[in-house]
């Protein structure tokens, strides 16, 4: 069976840290791994609009941010299809077909879609700003597990890259899969989640030690930071509140210096910019001991950060001085997303026996019936 990555992100605002060690990262290292038969890189706008609907000028500004994002880490439009979700109509007619699959019941239950209900008040109508959204939970967002299983079913995905916080959307997915097949006879492919190997990379913490990095905290370090912007940030950056002075023993867990140290830092990178310490191992033990002060483990950070970044940055320059290029891209990649959604289509449509025109069996067959009822 072919090996076939789907995955996407929603363009709501640019790509940060933890996208990065959550799933863009891997990524690129499953493009050049050469593995894969076929990958699709898909901006999720139709899925931002389920809690944005009153925002489309957002949504809209997002999607070069988000190629860009794309562009500058690695990804490469002649090894990996990237396209914009609502170019690709067909994933709409999939995922109504899905409905008829699933109970609110189960969409009810999904982990995912129950934080998000409460994180965005939704229910309780407290949902900030928009008057449609005060009055409750939209279908479409509500919905959007379904949709999501038609962008990873549409093109036969074996593999979706992605953060923790999406487990949910592939049980979701693989449950709808499985009861397709059941229902219709083998079409759809079930899908593996690939999360990050490292525990740090799993849900990296925003700069101020909070579970995750948000654009609404402000505790986000975005990709497209500039070397100063990062260094400021990190400066400001939550440590261990009871490490005082130098001397005192200080706590690694929930230290979030540690925690992106965990995430980024290789071991050559110890002989560059600390060679007083093999590793970051040796570091720790210091660190807890007492005497190693936060300044100089943020000074570590910050130089690992920034060579990690470089070369994103230097990329993204490139591809800013020629966003019609980008465009031009996204518009190719969109147009061959299509093409392999629609061939999925035109198989789920014969599963379903809703291929009518294509059915000659079935219009001879009534043809002959209709005749003889005639001749009776
Ligand atoms: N839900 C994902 C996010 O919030 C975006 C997404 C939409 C996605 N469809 C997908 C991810 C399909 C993987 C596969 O970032």
């Amino acid at each position: 069976m072919a090996k076939i990555i789907l995955t996407g992100d929603r363009p709501t605002g640019r790509l940060h840290l933890g996208h990065f060690v959550g799933s863009l990262r891997r990524r690129v290292e499953l493009q050049n791994s050469g593995e894969f038969d076929k990958i699709f890189i898909m901006i999720a706008d139709a899925q931002a609009l389920t809690d944005n609907a009153d925002n489309p000028e957002k949504v809209r500004q997002n999607i070069i941010e988000v190629a860009l994002d794309y562009l500058s880490v690695g990804l490469d439009p002649a090894q990996s299809t990237l396209f914009i979700q609502s170019q690709v109509p067909e994933l709409c007619e999939l995922a109504f077909y899905y409905m008829n699959l699933v109970t609110v019941q189960r969409l009810q239950r999904n982990p995912t879609v129950k934080a998000e209900i409460a994180l965005r008040g939704f229910a309780e109508g407290t949902a900030e700003g928009d008057t449609a959204q005060r009055q409750g939970i939209p279908v479409g967002f509500f919905t959007y597990p379904i949709s999501q299983a038609s962008d990873i079913t549409a093109f036969k995905a074996t593999t979706v890259p992605v953060g923790e916080d999406q487990e949910p959307m592939i049980e979701q997915t693989r449950e709808i899969v499985h009861k397709f097949n059941a229902v219709y006879g083998e079409t759809l492919v079930e899908p593996e989640i690939l999360l990050p190997d490292n525990a740090a990379c799993l849900r990296l913490p925003g700069t101020d030690g909070k579970a995750k990095m948000s654009k609404s905290l402000n505790n986000c370090i975005y990709l497209s930071d500039t070397a100063d912007e990062v260094k400021k940030k990190v400066m400001g950056m939550y440590t261990d509140p009871d490490h005082l002075r130098v001397e005192d023993p200080g706590k690694i867990e929930g230290n979030t210096v540690f925690t992106y140290l965990d995430a980024f830092s290789r071991p050559e990178h110890f002989a560059k910019y600390l060679p007083e310490y093999s590793s970051l191992e040796e570091l720790k033990a210091h660190y807890r001991r007492g005497g190693l002060g936060d300044v100089k483990v943020k000074k570590l950070l910050i130089a690992v950060l920034n060579e990690t970044l470089d070369p994103i940055r230097e990329r993204r320059r490139y591809y800013e001085g020629r966003i019609g290029e980008v465009y031009e891209i996204l518009r190719k990649g969109s147009e061959k997303a299509r093409a392999t959604a629609a061939a999925t289509l035109a198989e789920v449509r014969a599963a379903m026996k809703i291929d009518y025109f294509d059915d000659k069996e079935l219009i001879a067959g009534q043809a002959e019936h209709f005749a003889n009822t005639v001749k009776n």
